[in-house]
């Protein structure tokens, strides 16, 4: 295990019910807000009028910014920073997911930087400073409800690129599991198979000696695939909403990234490729592209891929080539006998545009750490997703 230092500011509010205590969260923060929220799910399953009702009760005035696309876009954070600006708003209130808080994080950010805060994405600008952010949790999938990472893209250049920095903590983030009884069957499996490849982008990243990591990783997605297939059969059982939900978060609010070497990430980065291009829901890109990448890079250490098969999916075998094997096709037969493609045509992205992807991909190569990768590398994954 490496040396480390952990620190995670943002407070956590769990439980049915809690939505009630945003307002007195934010009252001693501001007295006005941007409340931002996507296209319209809030309001159907009634998290805005519980969430507006708070604010009201404390004296909070707020103005809003919805439409909030999935794989949020660079125009979207733009119209954000002019509002927060204009209103002079003294923090921000994502209703959402992954995509509604990562376009927070970046309004907040860029509230305080007079250039384009897409330096922020490209190395140009370091985010120290940003408005406080409060997030009611709708979808449980990214982890960003208690990390400092925002992920956005950029329609004209078609990248999706990243920041990660310590002023973009939410302040508080309010984990209701019962909003997420409204999620359409597909969402809860994308955000499924988002949050395990968080734990495995960890987990794969070649740092040996880390037991009680591997321990708790190997927890999370049993727990993972566990509540996800009770959900199925009972989209509205509490208890495994509650435990998927908590599953998520611990995935990746840098607890199970302690010791390490950072993670891996090059699923991430090819996925982040293709939701760029094909906009298609980060978890089902992730469900296509993670068990193409274990099958390419498994050898750089069998030993921890045969671990995860016998930890995870009780693969027995004589020798860890073999269990490593069968564990990675365990995890793609899982992702597909849940619902979720395995493949780019059943992603509906074409086999025969490989090449732009990976020109894509080479904006960012080489990446990864169990092996690193460039563009050849890409190429040679994205067939193996065919
Ligand atoms: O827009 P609305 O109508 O709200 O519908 C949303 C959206 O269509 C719907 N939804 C959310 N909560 C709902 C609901 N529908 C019914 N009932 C509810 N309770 O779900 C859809 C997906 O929402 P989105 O926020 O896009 O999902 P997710 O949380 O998976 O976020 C994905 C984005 O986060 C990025 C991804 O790349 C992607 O852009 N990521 C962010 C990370 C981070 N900041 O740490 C790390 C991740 O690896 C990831 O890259
Ligand atoms: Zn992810």
């Amino acid at each position: 295990m490496k040396g480390f230092v952990f620190q995670n500011p943002t407070k956590i509010i769990f439980g049915k019910g809690k939505i009630s205590k945003l307002g007195e969260e934010v009252k001693p923060y501001a007295s006005k807000v941007l409340l931002v929220y996507g296209r319209g799910s809030v309001k159907r399953n009634g998290v805005y009028d519980e969430v507006t009702k708070s604010l009201k009760e404390n004296g909070v005035t707020f103005v809003e910014l919805s439409g909030v696309k999935p794989n949020p876009v660079l125009s979207k954070v733009k119209e954000g920073i002019k509002i927060a600006r204009k209103e002079n708003v003294g923090a921000i209130v994502a209703v959402g997911g992954g995509s509604v808080i990562d376009t927070c994080k970046t309004i907040a950010a860029g509230f305080y930087y007079d250039g384009d805060i897409w330096d922020a994405f490209v190395g140009k600008y370091k985010v120290e400073r940003s408005l406080p952010i409060f997030v009611v949790l709708t979808i449980s999938a990214t982890g960003s409800e208690m990390n400092g990472g925002a992920v956005i893209t950029n329609e004209e250049t078609k990248q999706k690129f990243s920041f990660w920095t310590n002023a973009s903590y939410p302040k508080v983030s309010i984990l209701d599991p019962s909003v997420q009884f409204s999620l359409p069957p597909i969402q809860t499996l994308n955000g499924a198979a988002d949050a395990i490849a968080h734990v495995l982008e960890l987990y794969f990243d070649g740092t040996p000696n880390t037991l009680i990591l591997d321990e708790l990783s190997e927890g999370i997605i049993r727990t993972i695939i566990s509540s996800t297939e009770t959900l199925i059969k009972s989209p509205h059982d509490y208890d495994a909403r509650a435990n998927l939900v908590w599953s998520a978060t611990l995935a990746l609010n840098g607890i199970n990234g302690t010791g390490r070497n950072g993670g891996d990430w090059s699923s991430h980065a090819i996925e982040h490729s293709l939701s760029a291009l094909y906009d298609i829901a980060h978890g089902s890109g992730l469900a296509v592209v993670f068990p193409a990448w274990m099958k390419y890079v498994y050898k750089e250490d069998v030993a921890k891929f045969a671990r995860l098969a016998r930890k995870v999916f009780n693969v027995s075998a004589e020798n860890d080539e073999e269990a490593a094997v069968k564990g990675i096709e365990e995890l793609k037969e899982w992702f597909r006998t849940i619902g979720l493609p395995v493949t780019l045509k059943e992603a509906k992205i074409p086999e025969d545009e490989i090449e732009k992807v990976v020109e894509n991909a080479s904006m960012r190569t080489p990446f990864g750490k169990l092996k690193r990768l460039y563009p050849d590398d890409v190429r040679e994954i994205l067939k193996l997703c065919m």
